[in-house]
């Protein structure tokens, strides 16, 4: 038996998971690291760290498993988007890497708009709106804010590029990943000479740009021994990671969507080109199947939202404690309406001001209408995600996964909210299953990702919208006209 690793390479930590030939999940190892917080929103983090603990998980997962010794063919990362990695001439890190949630770049989007002419030139070079986090304005705000280690910059490069990078020696990308960099040309899937030229930088700066499932390289002999890989294992280029969850999440063809609840909250659509208006009101990035595309609404803060209430305020209470409470609080939570920005937020508001809010409390409201609210705050904002995907494409096929898709609760609360059947997989590692899905695939181990599918991917259950979808309706009506009506008081609160 041959097998191959699925490694999801995230911003708190990294998973590696282990898989057989047939698509049978043996099991993962994952290690944790915290990002670099610094003042006026600065989150950086040192590449070393995601190779250090990525080599680890490595060993560990074949420790585990001894029978996979030598026989892992292939592996596959996915990895967070955005996050810049700076390289010189001889391929040594420069500084740290500036992360997907850092926020120092505002003035860099501002600045973007400016040299490039306008939002629709914006989105005609590329597809997306200048926000923050994306890639572009890092690199802007390197050569402005530090000249000497711009001048040293040979290549820019995402996370997992990095780690391909150290187990083969090769500097390369794919199209999951460059799409998220406001340098690409999304629809033509090339670099944009067009939107670099009006940027004044160097074509020389970015790496070439491979598909997911292409080989990256070969494991060097090193390494394969160190870790215990297969000898010349083959590197295939994987993933952005919210491309990954989807391909592991089972969006594989027109027609079907995923909803997921993570720390953040995305919606996201396959696509088979770009045919309807391009706004920048939905990300539209190069997927992980070749010649495809999804499109994506993500929310900063989804089920952190209900960690943070958790961790806050309930400390003491068990998850299962929290969903009995929520269970017992009547659909609106007894009049209480939760928004969940409480990082600000990017779809379907680009707004860094917006804050976490609780409406409608009175002398009768219990801890169980928070908690549901804050559940129903989640759904509102998913559902909003939802439309902006439903707008740009047709969908027929909805998956769930995260915590709404674990919570019995949570989970009819969403299909209540987005007024869909909602199908619930057996597959839990979103990310690090499609990286390994990736790499059966892009190693010729399996054929297609409609076998890959079929071999490992079952709906387990199905939540059908019950009873409260019309309440909800004009709930939700309700929900966004308080962000309406809170927009500039959000903005007053960050000057005090
Ligand atoms: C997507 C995004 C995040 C990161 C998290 O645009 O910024 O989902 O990919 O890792």
């Amino acid at each position: 038996m041959n097998y191959v690793l699925g490694i999801d390479l995230g911003t708190s930590g990294v998973k590696c998971l282990l898989i057989s030939e047939e698509g049978n999940i043996l099991g993962s190892a994952s290690k944790s690291y915290k990002p670099d917080f610094g003042q006026n929103g600065y989150v950086e983090q040192d590449p070393s760290v995601w190779w250090e603990n990525t080599k680890a998980a490595i060993k560990d997962i074949i420790a585990r498993y001894p029978d996979a010794r030598g026989k892992v063919m292939a592996l596959s990362c996915s990895g967070q988007m955005h996050s810049s990695v700076f390289l010189d001439k001889d391929g040594n890190v420069i500084r740290k890497a500036i992360l997907w949630n850092d926020t120092r770049t505002t003035s860099q989007t501002k600045e973007i708009y400016e040299m490039a002419g306008g939002l629709e030139s914006v989105l005609g070079m590329v597809y997306n709106k200048a926000l923050e986090g994306f890639t572009l304005p890092k690199i802007l705000w390197l050569r402005e804010n530090e000249p000497l280690n711009f001048k040293k910059v040979s290549k820019v490069i995402m996370p997992k590029d990095y780690i391909n990078y150290m187990l083969t020696g090769n500097i390369k990308t794919e199209v999951s990943d460059a799409a998220g960099t406001l340098l690409f040309d999304v629809k033509n899937s090339r670099w944009s000479s067009e939107m670099l030229e009006k940027m004044s930088l160097n074509k020389d700066i970015l790496p070439e740009v491979l598909q997911s499932t292409d080989v990256v390289g070969l494991v060097s002999d090193d390494i394969s021994d160190e870790l215990g890989l297969a000898k010349d294992a083959k590197v295939i280029a994987g993933g952005a990671d919210n491309s990954c969850a989807a391909v592991g999440n089972g969006v594989i063809s027109k027609g079907q969507a995923v909803l997921s609840v993570g720390t953040s909250g995305t919606a996201i659509g396959y696509l088979d080109g770009i045919n309807g208006k391009v706004t920048g009101d939905v990300h539209l990035f190069n997927y992980s199947m070749p010649d495809s595309l999804y499109a994506m609404g993500c929310m900063l803060c989804a089920g952190e939202a209900l960690n943070w209430l958790k961790r806050t305020f309930f400390a003491d209470n068990s998850f299962d404690e929290l969903n009995a409470l929520a269970d017992a609080s009547p659909a609106g939570s007894d009049g209480i309406i939760f928004l969940p920005y409480l990082f600000g937020e990017r779809c379907p508001y680009s707004d860094a001001n917006a804050r976490g809010v609780f409406f409608g409390i009175s002398g009768g409201t219990e801890k169980g209408d928070m908690i549901r609210a804050v559940m129903e705050g989640v759904a509102f904002g998913l559902k909003d995600l939802f439309t902006l995907v439903t707008d740009f494409v047709d969908v027929n096929e909805v998956y769930i996964t995260g915590g709404g898709a674990k919570s019995k609760v949570w989970g009819q609360i969403i299909a209540d909210v987005v007024n869909r059947e909602l199908k619930v997989l057996n597959i839990e590692e979103g990310p690090s299953f499609g990286a390994a899905l990736i790499a059966l695939v892009g190693a010729g181990m399996c054929p297609d990702f409609e076998t890959a599918k079929g071999k490992s991917v079952k709906v387990i259950k199905t939540i059908k919208p019950g009873e409260n979808v019309l309440k909800y309706d004009s709930i939700h009506k309700l929900y966004k006209e308080l962000y309406t009506a809170n927009k500039e008081a959000f903005k007053k609160l960050q000057e005090i």
